[in-house]
């Protein structure tokens, strides 16, 4: 098997609380506007902010995305980020944000009771359309993730003026699903609480467990796709990912290759 892909790699809170979720003891910043959640959680993670200190905003006037996306981030969204030094190899990296995903599908559902599916590698869908997404930034020491920044993005109440163009004609708002758009703060406690039982298991190296879970969620699955890698297009049936997170895809011949890091960009 090949594998391509592997492209290496403001204001001041006006609300602050704790909270224990498990072993994982969270901190939080509530921001009215920031650029982005994930800068302001660089900056306290790099000046030594400690493992699960939260930064919460209300908006974003430049939330970001995978491969320089924008995300539309108006008011009666959930955008936060979370610092996290996890101390796991480098490998591991792509795991963590498949984690994140995993942790927003299984809120998604409780919250809607719609069913949630996960497109490679962090994307989170319902009814075929994107309702969340995830950012992480990793700095890796000897080897290991000694500084993880996960951002989160869960487009939670439909905006009353039209969404801007970039956004597309693919996204969906949980306010789309359910009578009244969930809490916030309840969404973001149930995000962290299923996030925290994810990574105790990538504490313990059990990755079998989080990748048997994307791969029941996989949208992808049995799907004919074709992905865009660092190394060229990679066109094929989508067979999962394998433990480390890499996408499979199987192309007509049978060979199968091992996406680390790209962008799918069709499937049927
Ligand atoms: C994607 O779908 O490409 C990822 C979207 C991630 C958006 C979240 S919102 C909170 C955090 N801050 C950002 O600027 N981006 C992430």
């Amino acid at each position: 098997m090949r594998s391509v892909g592997d492209c290496s790699v403001g204001n001041q809170p006006h609300r602050k609380t704790q909270g224990q979720f498990g072993p994982l003891s969270f901190s939080f910043n509530w921001l009215d506007e920031v650029s982005s959640t994930s800068d302001v959680a660089r900056e306290l993670g790099e000046s030594g902010a400690a493992e699960g200190t939260v930064v919460v905003a209300k908006r974003q006037t430049a939330g970001r995305g995978r491969r320089e996306k924008r995300w539309f981030s108006p008011e009666g969204g959930l955008y936060f980020t979370v610092v996290l030094r996890p101390q796991v190899p480098a490998s591991h990296s792509r795991l963590l944000s498949i984690m994140a995903a995993l942790a927003v599908a299984d809120t998604v559902e409780l919250a809607t009771l719609a069913s949630a599916q996960l497109k490679w590698p962090n994307d989170i869908y319902v009814s075929g359309k994107k309702v969340g997404g995830v950012l992480i930034e990793t700095h890796v020491r000897d080897g290991r993730v000694n500084l993880a920044l996960v951002g989160i993005g869960i487009n939670v109440s439909r905006p009353d003026d039209e969404a801007p163009l970039y956004v597309g004609t693919n996204a969906i708002w949980l306010s789309d699903l359910v009578q009244k758009a969930p809490d916030i703060t309840e969404l973001l406690a149930a995000v962290l609480g299923s996030f925290t039982t994810w990574y105790q298991r990538l504490q313990s190296s059990d990755c079998a467990s989080i990748m048997d879970a994307h791969n029941r969620r996989n949208l992808l699955m049995g799907r004919e796709l074709e992905a865009r890698t660092c190394d060229g297009v990679v066109v094929g049936r989508g067979m999962g990912i394998d433990s480390q997170g890499a996408l499979l895809v199987e192309d007509k011949d049978g060979a199968v290759t091992a996406i680390i890091e790209g962008e799918v960009c069709s499937w049927s």
